[in-house]
């Protein structure tokens, strides 16, 4: 105990100052608790529950009040795809126990990415402070009952939509950070309690010594933000900077102990949500650490893509960022514009990108999804649980910086932006796990969702299937010849439509057939996307914008 409160201080006094600090910290394992790994995680986001949600009121009234004549414009028992209304707690109800009685002995741990309370989008019922806390609560203690209870940690991160006024918070502590760390005091490790009142921002390792999950707070980056600064250079103490300070020292920590870590938060680091300096820092951190990052996982968009921050949005004569997504129905067709302009023949340097995941929402807009990723534990055994690293990562190469921006940097408009201190010479390790498929390198998901959510009232349940895999159909179950018994299946049979089950191969299922979830496997994927000249990525795009937006 002592211990790890002297560590919280040392931590502290290192985040004060501007600069990150290079040395070590030790941290205090977690307690071992044995468990068998499955090798597969959940990440879920925006559930969006709505204590006014009334089933037959009008989709244009929030789902709150008046009956509509015509019955589609009314709001469904279940929920309402493809409205602007929130979920009916018996959806988010639904959703939770279904995961509870289907998935929870499954999985190792929860990716849970914010936004647990309804839109302030009817202005006669303003939402409260405490009616948000009291939502965030009731979802809270039912993570807990389904996961956490159970010895599955739950990774929660705070949502645009989980404070008042939306959007605003202002540098911790404060009320919201403070009431927070009590909503979530069953999910935030004891170390971490301190920096947590500051920042609204944590770590877990989930699997100890050896896998973390970074939760980070996003409204410190998040450009409809107004109450902070955006991580300006000139502003050490703007709480984004700080927090991307404590970011750097963490990943330092976990690259020196020869762990791996996933980053999440809520809102997506993209140059159209962020802060273009706290867009600039985040992408520096993504590169400098492909070797400890295996991924990057993020909600709030309501809609199913991937997309990349790249080395060439830290050069200097790049005024907006490449990768400058729009919103909304846009959003596809910028995606696909940057794609597009990937090189075709020449040989992408992976160095430069990494990969962020967006997943869906459970509120139905369009429809309610979750994500089940299945990671390589290959080779584990309760040496790992138990606390002892098993992995030696090889010593990452150091690059030389391309070019100098030295005189440009001298000029008043760029000399005191990141782009221009950072100094960016990220080690190169096509060995990573983000790089090559080896243990805690992601293998794929499978991604689930209620397509017929309309049609779902009392008598009728409505019933979560899968929607699709990024797997190979070759890879959910064992090859001829290969032991049944030795095959650790990707997705559990029990969990997969019975087509599968039985060795049918429906293209449906498989629309992207990756091997893993490796950089190079996306940037290939990137690529098939964006090449305007083959008629079978054409029928790709297709699918990808379905996805999406859940078009069927
Ligand atoms: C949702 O679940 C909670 C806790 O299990 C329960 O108290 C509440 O009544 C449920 N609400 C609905 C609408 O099913
Ligand atoms: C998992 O990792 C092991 C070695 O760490 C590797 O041999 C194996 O091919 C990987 N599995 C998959 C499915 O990629
Ligand atoms: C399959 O693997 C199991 C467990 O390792 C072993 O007991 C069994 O003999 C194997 N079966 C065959 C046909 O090799
Ligand atoms: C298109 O797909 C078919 C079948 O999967 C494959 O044989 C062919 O090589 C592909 N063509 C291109 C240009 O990728």
């Amino acid at each position: 105990m002592l211990a790890a409160f002297l560590c919280t201080l040392a931590l502290l006094a290192s985040q004060s100052q501007s600069t990150p600090v290079q040395k070590v910290l030790e941290i205090p394992t977690p307690e071992a608790k044995p468990r068998p790994l499955h090798g597969r995680f959940l990440h879920i986001t925006d559930l969006h529950p709505d204590p006014f949600y009334v089933p037959g009121t009008s989709t244009a009234r929030a789902c709150h009040r008046k009956i509509p004549k015509k019955k589609k414009n009314r709001a469904g028992y279940y929920g309402t795809p493809y409205a602007e209304c929130d979920s009916p707690l018996r959806l988010t109800n639904y959703t939770l126990d279904f995961l509870e009685k289907n998935w929870a002995g499954e999985i190792d741990f929860v990716v849970w990415t914010g936004d647990n309370a309804r839109h302030d989008d009817d202005n006669k019922l303003p939402r409260t402070p405490k009616e948000i806390y009291d939502l965030n609560r009731a979802v809270a203690k039912k993570m807990n009952s389904v996961f956490a209870s159970k010895g599955i940690p739950v990774i929660p991160s705070l949502g645009n939509n989980d404070i008042w006024p939306h959007n605003i918070l202002t540098p911790g502590p404060n009320g919201i950070t403070n009431e927070f760390s009590l909503i979530w005091q069953s999910f935030i490790p004891f170390q971490y309690h301190q920096v947590f009142q500051r920042g609204a921002y944590y770590a877990v390792e989930v699997v100890p010594n050896a896998l973390a999950v970074i939760s980070l707070n996003t409204l410190y980056f998040y450009d409809s933000n107004k109450a902070v600064g955006g991580c300006s250079f000139n502003e050490p103490d703007d709480p984004g900077n700080l927090e991307l300070d404590w970011l750097e020292v963490q990943l330092k920590i976990f690259r020196d102990r020869g762990m791996q870590v996933w980053l999440t938060g809520h809102v997506p680091p993209s140059s159209s949500n962020y802060f273009p300096e706290c867009y600039v820092r985040y992408a520096d951190l993504a590169l400098k650490f492909q070797d400890t990052v295996v991924g990057h996982l993020y909600g709030h968009m309501n809609a199913d893509h991937f997309f990349y921050v790249e080395a060439a949005d830290l050069e200097l004569d790049k005024d907006s960022p490449v990768n400058a997504l729009k919103k909304g129905r846009d959003l596809y067709k910028s995606l696909l514009q940057e794609f597009a302009l990937l090189p075709k023949s020449k040989k992408i340097d992976l160095d430069e990108y990494a990969i962020i995941n967006v997943g869906p929402s459970v509120v139905p807009n369009p429809l309610p999804t979750f994500r089940i990723f299945t990671y390589n534990i290959t080779g584990v055994d309760d040496a790992v649980v138990d606390g002892s690293p098993v992995q030696q990562m090889d010593t990452p190469k150091e690059r030389l910086p391309k070019g100098s921006k030295a005189s440009q940097c001298e000029e008043e408009r760029y000399r005191d932006t990141w782009k221009c201190k950072l100094e960016f010479n990220p080690p190169s390790d096509p060995n990573a796990p983000s790089r090559s498929s080896k243990l805690w390198t992601p293998l794929g998901y499978a991604q689930y969702f209620i397509p017929k959510l309309e049609d779902a009232d009392k008598a009728n349940h409505p019933r979560f299937k899968l929607e699709y895999t990024t797997f190979p159909a070759a890879m959910l179950r064992p090859a001829k010849g290969q032991n049944e018994t030795e095959f650790r299946y990707p997705i559990p049979l029990k969990n997969l439509p019975k087509s599968i089950r039985k060795g049918e191969v429906k293209n449906k299922y498989f629309p992207y057939e990756m091997k893993d979830l490796t950089v190079g496997s996306w940037m290939d994927l990137a690529r098939k996307l964006g090449d305007m000249s083959s008629s079978n990525s054409t029928h790709l795009r297709k699918k990808f914008r379905q996805f999406m937006y859940l078009e069927l």
